[in-house]
């Protein structure tokens, strides 16, 4: 959800109005603090030296593989993706927890019981130094596509369906992930909380596209405690993590104070901001945050909104996309 993919082109028209008033020898130095599915990144990969963060393990897990890995890493697991597609699957946290062996039903458990082998083969190849880090990422990214396409679920991870889809009760498979030519070494991936990434990066560009309204760890608490292999104590139907991150963002106190503490502590010639009129803070709160830093700029466009299965009928079709730029 949120994710940037049908905006690239939007953003791209507002970003190289900024790039052209940068004179720098070397690579632009792009940074997406809130990178999500890394769709913005992923435009920029080859272009910019690119820094992408975000809090969700997830999402630093898909990260590593658009920014830091290419094609050629694919072959080299190619051993290790026969192993976990042969494997019978053994009894682990996600069949007890998750499965109907747990009285949950986000996977058939035979998947579950796969998913489970899968992962804890991928650790222990990566602890006996059988894997390299590129390798382990990229096989934790097979395992990531693998789950979602398999999870008894709208998408979303807050909640499991009652039945069985078809989709979900074929055998899980784990497949080469789609990964682009890497033309450039200098991308870097983080995995913080914004607050405490701001004060690690510096550059040229910063893009900050926050959660508008909802809090991801959430929506998604699954494939994190799936690709961390770390058994964390859960709670509720949904079988949350007891961990999972609070979202500030999603509060009309908080958010502005934190989008403030932000824009203070950047060290970015330009700042880049998407928010749509669908979100926690209105268009004019954000333009006072940024007019009052320096020379502000926004630019608008209309976008299909994302509908899940419970408010397709009521909610409006279109939303107001917002590019919010300050030039500190
Ligand atoms: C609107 S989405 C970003 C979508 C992204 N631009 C894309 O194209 O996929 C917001 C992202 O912020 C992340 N996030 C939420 N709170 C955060 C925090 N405090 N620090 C860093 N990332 C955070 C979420 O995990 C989510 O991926």
């Amino acid at each position: 959800m949120g994710s940037k993919a049908k905006l690239t082109n939007f953003i791209d028209s507002v970003v190289s109005i900024c790039e052209s008033k940068i004179s720098r020898k070397g690579k632009i130095q792009f940074t997406d603090l809130f990178a999500g599915s890394g769709k913005v990144s992923e435009h920029y990969k080859n272009r910019f030296a690119v820094t992408a963060n975000d809090i969700e393990f997830y999402s630093f897990v898909a990260l590593k593989n658009i920014l830091e890995n290419d094609s050629s890493v694919a072959k080299s697991v190619q051993g290790n993706l026969d192993f976990m597609n042969r494997c019978l699957g053994k009894i682990g946290f996600i069949t007890e927890s998750y499965s109907p062996a747990g009285n949950r039903l986000y996977f058939t458990e035979e998947n579950a019981r796969i998913i489970d082998e899968a992962v804890s083969y991928v650790y222990e190849m990566k602890s006996l130094h059988l894997l390299s880090e590129k390798q382990f990422y990229y096989l934790l990214g097979c395992i990531l596509e693998a789950v979602d396409r398999v999870s008894n679920t709208t998408g979303q991870y807050c909640t499991y369906l009652k039945h069985v889809t078809p989709q979900a009760a074929k055998r899980i498979r784990f497949e080469h992930i789609a990964l682009g030519e890497l033309q450039n070494r200098c991308n870097s991936v983080l995995s913080l909380d914004a607050a405490d990434a701001i004060g690690v990066v510096r550059g040229d560009i910063l893009y900050l596209d926050p959660p508008y309204t909802f809090n991801y760890s959430n929506r998604y608490h699954l494939l994190n405690t799936i690709l961390k292999n770390d058994k964390p104590e859960i709670h509720g139907v949904s079988g949350r993590r007891s961990d999972f991150n609070k979202c500030g963002w999603s509060s009309k106190k908080k958010a502005p104070e934190l989008l403030g503490d932000i824009l203070d502590k950047a060290d970015f010639k330009f700042i880049v901001m998407s928010y749509s009129n669908d979100s926690i803070m209105s268009a004019e709160c954000v333009a006072d945050l940024f007019a009052s830093r320096g020379k502000y700029s926004r630019y608008v466009q209309q976008h299909q909104r994302y509908k899940s299965r419970t408010d397709r009928d009521q909610a409006p079709a279109v939303v107001t996309e917002y590019l919010h730029v300050l030039q500190k």
